[in-house]
């Protein structure tokens, strides 16, 4: 069976501005130019559900969530996710290529909320069953994250999360690192900095492609 003969679920992660977008949009297309199903997908939302869920997790009207209203909401998302969109293309053999997935709230709610991972784990389980994507790519940004997010916030877009603090947002990359050193068989390590077709080409080989 070739690699592509069957659905794999990919998911892209990494902290704000590292290109997962742009990087999830080039593997569908590479994925569809080889006559490949591809449904391709984000969170928070994916669904008319899980997006009502991510207007009010990111919008920045009224005081916001705590940590674990956050954790929940970005679980019950996922829950509806996978339930209407991932699961039922997995089933019938396409890909789903995911900007950011489970090691989000990982890395969101619990490096930077301070939750326990092992409850988050548990919001997963229960929401989605404990589904987690074949191959996760972590993207890496040496340079940039900084201005990216300090050029957002002089233009006041950022939203409810992504204008949290540096230190929020470092702890977050912190415990993307750890998670991909832990698990090195689910996680791809990718190097985000330069062009985008140079991280295409470097995300291909990682998936064997
Ligand atoms: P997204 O729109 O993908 O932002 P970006 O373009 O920076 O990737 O995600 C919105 C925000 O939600 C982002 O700051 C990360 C955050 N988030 C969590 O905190 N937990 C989660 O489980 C997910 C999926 C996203």
């Amino acid at each position: 069976m070739s690699a592509s003969a069957r659905g794999r679920f990919i998911a892209f992660e990494g902290g704000e501005g590292a290109g997962k977008s742009t990087q999830a949009r080039l593997l569908a297309e590479a994925l569809r130019a080889r006559g490949t199903e591809v449904v391709l997908t984000r969170e928070p939302g994916g669904t008319p559900g899980a997006e009502a869920i991510r207007g009010l997790l990111l919008s920045t009207d009224g005081e916001g969530w705590g940590a674990r209203a956050e954790a929940l909401l970005f679980a019950a998302a996922r829950s509806d996710h996978v339930e209407k969109l991932i699961r039922p293309a997995l089933g019938r053999g396409a890909w789903v290529v995911c900007d950011r997935f489970l090691d989000s709230s990982r890395a969101y709610q619990g490096g930077g909320g301070g939750l326990q991972d092992a409850d988050i784990r548990a919001l997963h389980a229960i929401g989605s069953e404990g589904l987690l994507p074949d191959l996760t790519v972590l993207l890496t940004v040496e340079s940039g994250q900084t201005a990216y997010r300090l050029a957002l916030r002089d233009r006041g877009v950022s939203d409810r999360i992504g204008g949290r603090d540096l230190a929020y947002h470092a702890n977050v990359l912190d415990a993307f690192n750890r998670f991909a050193l832990a698990e090195p068989d689910r996680f791809a390590v990718v190097e985000g900095d330069g062009p985008p077709e140079a991280v295409h080409r470097a995300v291909l080989a990682a998936l064997g492609l």
